[in-house]
């Protein structure tokens, strides 16, 4: 465990990283990594410069010593106009379609933590089996990417543990995109396994939600073309095929063809 001063030094590091999010979850990001179970996993999908990422490690470093949780972030890191605007607000340059990782590695340097860095784009991400204490998503916001997350990681949930911060899970309430509505319609459809916690930042505008996954959804382990289709209906909150195509999402079949071979590869 790092003494005090130590600590209260890396919150500062911490806050200096450009944010689209992580920086104002701080404390959940920490909490929720300091409680997971020893010798699981810790997955950041869409992590972007890291600003969440070392609230994750300040979390780790937080923990008991011999009670390991290894730190996954996914991201194809490549810097668009927008990002590099955002980051020269913060004094760190960026180059319009250049390579992230290395600022990366070198902002999250200090947090002397081991992080496992997956670069690419998360519609070719794999996950290696290993049990997900947390599990922190800031990035599969539209059905393909959403079901492809739910089926590559969603098998190594633990029924009862895991913890799952979606940092855009109200998105849709101000965007009013229906494509938006995946992750709070795949929730609703299995209220039974998921259970709501509450948090204390009070920002009631606050788009993200957390949740722990209270029960088994058998579907996550599933690995057919219909197991797929099923979670598609889920995630679009249809009945079927013809609601599908009468509300307009023939386009999807497109879409579900491609996440059904790319997780097949
Ligand atoms: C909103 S930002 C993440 C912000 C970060 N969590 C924070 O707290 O500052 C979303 C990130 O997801 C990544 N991303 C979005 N779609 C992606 C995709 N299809 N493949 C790989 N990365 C993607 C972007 O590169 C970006 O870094």
């Amino acid at each position: 465990m790092r003494d005090k001063s130590e600590v209260v030094h890396l919150e500062q590091r911490a806050a200096e990283i450009p944010s689209m999010g992580g920086a104002k979850l701080a404390q959940l990001l920490r909490r929720s990594v300091r409680e997971a179970p020893a010798g699981t996993a810790v997955v950041e999908v869409g992590s972007w410069l890291g600003a969440g990422t070392a609230q994750l490690a300040i979390g780790v470093g937080n923990r008991s010593p011999g009670e390991p949780v290894a730190i996954h972030c996914y991201d194809r890191w490549k810097a668009t106009a927008a990002e590099v605007k955002k980051a020269c607000r913060n004094d760190v340059v960026l180059t319009e379609d250049g390579d992230l990782l290395p600022t990366v590695r070198d902002l999250l340097q200090p947090f002397q933590v081991p992080i496992h860095f997956h670069q690419g784009e998360l519609s070719e991400s794999r996950w290696n089996g290993q049990p997900i204490g947390v599990y922190v998503d800031d990035a599969s916001k539209t059905p393909p990417l959403f079901c492809h997350a739910l089926l590559t990681f969603g098998a190594s949930w633990i029924p009862g543990q895991t913890v799952l911060i979606l940092m855009d899970y109200h998105d849709w309430k101000k965007d009013n995109n229906r494509d938006h509505k995946c992750q709070k319609n795949f929730i609703e459809a299995h209220d039974q396994c998921f259970e709501s916690i509450q948090n204390e930042t009070g920002d009631i505008s606050a788009s993200f939600a957390m949740f722990r996954y209270v029960a088994p959804v058998d579907l996550l382990s599933g690995n057919t073309f219909k197991d797929l289709w099923r979670l598609w209906l889920q995630v679009r909150n249809k009945r079927g095929l013809l609601d599908m195509v009468r509300s307009g999402y023939i386009c999807d079949c497109y879409d579900l063809m491609r996440v059904w071979l790319r997780l097949q590869r």
